[in-house]
């Protein structure tokens, strides 16, 4: 009689619709809210191929403080990748600039080397795993480690990035230290700063307090 707990199994999965480990395939419905297990289906009448495409993987304005742009196709930019564990970027670098510090606390993220050269590392508290990258070098940064890119050569750097979500997430350690208005007392209190550097930060990032 182990027929039954089976047939309830498999009745069970065809009428749950909503994520993608019981589906072929789940492409987010954008307009429904997120959850902590990506999107919501959209219904299967309404998907296109034009959903599973990506289109517009160039180059980005590295005209900003950072001197440096990151083009993403992530789930929101693309949303045939929802429940699929997987996404992608393209990262430019302008020379001189650079992708400050910064974990993904949803994703491991791998770099593959175009053009150019990025001086790039992850670390703990007693370690430095760090490398200057050449196109054809990929490196990985694993999930949640805080890490950075450098343009260390001449000209424009290119890299293309590989993550294991489809929503990877993002902290930068200066955006949440210095744009917004936790006060300068507490960050200082807190970083080992001093108070004049972190309002000298707080401006260049357009924190207040
Ligand atoms: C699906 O398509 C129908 C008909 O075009 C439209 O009314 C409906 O809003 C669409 N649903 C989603 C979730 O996109
Ligand atoms: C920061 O701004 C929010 C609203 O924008 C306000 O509620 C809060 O009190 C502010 N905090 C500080 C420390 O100024």
């Amino acid at each position: 009689m182990k027929i039954f707990p089976t047939l309830f199994l498999i009745t069970f999965l065809s009428f749950s619709t909503s994520y993608a480990s019981v589906n072929d395939f789940c492409v987010a419905d954008l307009k429904a809210p997120d959850t902590p297990s990506g999107y919501h289906c959209k219904p299967l009448a309404n998907i296109t191929s034009d959903d599973f495409v990506f289109h517009g993987f160039v180059a980005g304005d590295t005209k900003n403080s950072f001197n440096a742009a990151l083009s993403s196709a992530f789930v929101t930019d693309f949303p045939g990748l929802n429940g699929l564990g997987i996404s992608a970027a393209r990262l430019d670098i302008a020379e001189g600039g650079s992708i400050p510090m910064h974990t993904h606390p949803g994703a491991t993220e791998l770099l593959i080397m175009v053009q150019g050269e990025i001086t790039a590392g992850f670390f703990t508290t007693s370690a430095v795993f760090s490398k200057t990258l050449k196109p054809g070098d990929l490196m990985v940064f694993p999930q949640g480690m805080l890490h950075f890119q450098v343009n260390s050569g001449k000209g424009q750097a290119t890299a293309f990035l590989a993550f294991s979500s489809a929503n990877p997430g993002a902290q930068l350690l200066d955006l949440l230290l210095f744009s917004n208005n936790l006060s300068s007392e507490i960050v200082a209190q807190t970083t080992f700063l001093d108070f004049a550097q972190v309002k000298k930060l707080k401006a260049r990032f357009g924190g207040r307090g």
